[in-house]
């Protein structure tokens, strides 16, 4: 009889469970079973640790000490694992040394930066760096100068148009001069419009040692070359039309100003007379050249 009770009551318990009351399996996660809401499952006393959520089904993310974290927002009790941040943990800590721990508002880290990576959060690059490669953690200026072909204090900048890339990191001027086509203390202007399979030019003014592209000029290979075949033909054909229009002019002033001065007596070379009968005969003049 008893054992028929127990049966019952163990089926009974099974059936109910499992079969009639899915709260019991939605509520798994609460910090307390029995605070679980039948209608909406929703966790009324709290989570389980490292659980949240209204029912509790999410998890805390990355959050240190005992993992747990307010329900709502899922803000950490004990702050964030080592290596992320943020009020909720989901910001990751970059490029920090160490522990690889940061500041869990700022992101900056806390014991430096990995070799290679500068400022604060660690987020910028150290430039070519020689030896280990790291460089100042405020600066970002390399602690052992730069590899070969790069200069300035980040070692950022590069010598590639400098003679086998040796330039002075300081300046960054090149040392054994620059490769053809550039110019300037630190080779960093191209040279314009040089000819191309010589494009040398003055390491000062830029000016083509072996001339320019066709059809531009020295010195700097800017203005366009006008004395091509056609235009010297058409400028001769314009200077002789010129040529023979001023002398017809000449020609017709001649033969008046000869008519005028067979009237009356020659004076010819007199300034008075030139001076008297200038405009008169001019007037005349230019009155018989429009008879022409
Ligand atoms: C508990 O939370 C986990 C993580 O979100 C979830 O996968 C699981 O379904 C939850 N369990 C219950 C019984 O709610
Ligand atoms: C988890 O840590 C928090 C903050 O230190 C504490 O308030 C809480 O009691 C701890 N929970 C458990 C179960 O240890
Ligand atoms: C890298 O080299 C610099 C300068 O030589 C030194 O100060 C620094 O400690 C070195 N860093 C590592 C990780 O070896
Ligand atoms: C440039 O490098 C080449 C090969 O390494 C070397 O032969 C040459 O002498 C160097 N030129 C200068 C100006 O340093």
């Amino acid at each position: 009889m008893v054992l028929v009770c127990l049966v019952v009551f163990l089926s009974y318990c099974v059936l109910h469970g499992l079969g009639h009351n899915p709260i019991s399996y939605m509520c798994g996660n609460c910090s307390d079973p029995t605070t679980c809401d039948p209608q909406d499952g929703r966790c009324t006393g709290g989570c389980k640790i490292g659980y949240m959520g209204l029912s509790c089904d999410e998890l805390c993310s990355n959050c240190a000490g005992n993992g747990s974290c307010s329900q709502i927002k899922g803000v950490c009790h004990n702050g964030c694992r080592t290596g992320f941040r943020g009020d909720i943990c989901i910001l990751e800590c970059h490029n920090c040394a160490g522990s690889g721990a940061c500041d869990i508002e700022s992101g900056a880290c806390l014991e430096g930066c990995t070799n290679g990576h500068w400022g604060d959060e660690c987020t910028f690059m150290c430039g070519a760096c020689s030896g280990n490669g790291s460089c100042d953690r405020h600066s970002g200026r390399c602690h052992s100068g730069c590899l070969l072909g790069h200069k300035f204090y980040d070692c950022h900048g590069t010598c590639s148009t400098c003679v086998n890339t040796t330039c002075n990191q300081g300046d960054g001027h090149c040392m054994h001069g620059c490769y053809p086509g550039h110019y300037g203390l630190d080779c960093e202007k191209a040279c314009m419009h040089c000819r191309a399979d010589n494009p040398e030019c003055d390491r000062t003014t830029g000016a083509c040692l072996f001339g320019c592209k066709s059809g531009l000029v020295n010195p700097f290979c800017e203005e366009e070359s006008i004395h091509t075949d056609e235009s010297i033909h058409f400028n001769i054909a314009v200077f002789y039309i010129s040529l023979l229009f001023i002398i017809a002019v000449l020609g017709a002033f001649v033969i008046c100003n000869y008519k005028h001065t067979s009237k009356s007596p020659p004076l010819l070379g007199s300034k008075s007379a030139l001076g008297l009968h200038s405009s008169q005969s001019f007037r005349e003049s230019a009155h018989s050249i429009t008879f022409f």
